[in-house]
């Protein structure tokens, strides 16, 4: 992460709940829950959690009996997360290094951070250190660039009209889509049983611009790269000719977008 004070963090963490959420992280909360058999009265941890989307839709299920706990790196999209749901328990620390005790949780839930930790391999062990035995563990990355054509097309937009190093931080959710990759990823990190399920959701923005604006103002900065007012408007005028077969009669982009949840459990 960029050197970045606490406030632009939680500038850009609001920018990612109000534009991004919905548009794309929002829908995969059930699914997720489902993945990893989330039931009343447990006690789950989201890893990654960003502003608290999955942490939110686990806590609803678990119910008061249960407890969930959200970490992050970003102390931004935690402050984010504490003001929407102050009732979960939000903790600040890396995946790499869960500060939390052997067999703690009945279930881990993970969703589109795994792409970005520096070391994915001991992401995973700790995961399901912190498990308990017979525990869930579920983990969601988004497919490759060329299975997501919308997203194709906004990397060529960028790298054209930004720059290599845009085109780059656009790149970077995508690069686990490979799931012989992903496999072998798990495997690694002793969890050879992972079962893979490729499952197609659909991004909805209400605008070209606002799909440009949800990665300038929620993810770009927190890459390091800020973007000038004019090259916004070039940026959105080129996407709006890219996108246009995802463009609906209302102005809205649509288009689908593929996701693996990867699960296991504990033996
Ligand atoms: C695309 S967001 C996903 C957030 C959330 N799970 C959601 O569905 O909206 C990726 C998150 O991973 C977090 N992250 C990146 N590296 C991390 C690490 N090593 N340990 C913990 N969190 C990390 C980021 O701060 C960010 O909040």
């Amino acid at each position: 992460m960029p050197e970045l004070s606490l406030e632009e963090l939680k500038t850009t963490a609001a920018a990612y709940e109000e534009r991004l959420v919905p548009a794309l992280f929002q829908q995969w909360t059930e699914p997720m829950a489902d993945a990893a058999h989330i039931r009343a009265g447990q006690r789950v941890l989201d890893v990654a959690c960003g502003t608290g989307v999955l942490a939110r839709a686990v806590a609803d299920r678990v119910g008061p009996g249960g407890s969930v706990t959200g970490l992050d790196v970003n102390p931004g999209m935690l402050a984010v997360a504490a003001h929407a749901a102050p009732g979960i328990e939000w903790r600040q620390g890396v995946a790499e290094e869960l500060p939390f005790e052997d067999r703690t949780f009945d279930a881990v839930v993970s969703q589109f951070g795994l792409m970005f930790f520096p070391d994915r391999e001991a992401a995973l062990r700790e995961m399901v250190r912190v498990l308990k035995p017979g525990g869930r563990l579920a983990v969601a990355v988004f497919d490759g660039l060329d299975r997501i054509p919308a997203y194709a097309l906004m990397v060529d937009v960028l790298e054209r009209v930004v720059g290599q190093e845009a085109a780059n931080a656009l790149r970077s959710p995508f690069v686990l889509g490979d799931t012989e990759a992903l496999s072998s990823l798990f495997a690694a990190a002793g969890i050879p049983s992972a079962a893979i399920a490729t499952t197609e959701g659909t991004e909805r923005f209400p605008s070209v611009r606002d799909m440009v604006l949800g990665d300038v103002k929620g993810w770009f900065p927190l890459a390091g790269i800020r973007l000038d007012e004019d090259m916004i408007a070039a940026l959105v005028a080129q996407a709006e000719a890219a996108l246009m077969q995802f463009v609906t009669a209302g102005g809205a982009v649509e288009f689908p977008v593929r996701v693996h949840i990867v699960t296991a459990q504990r033996a």
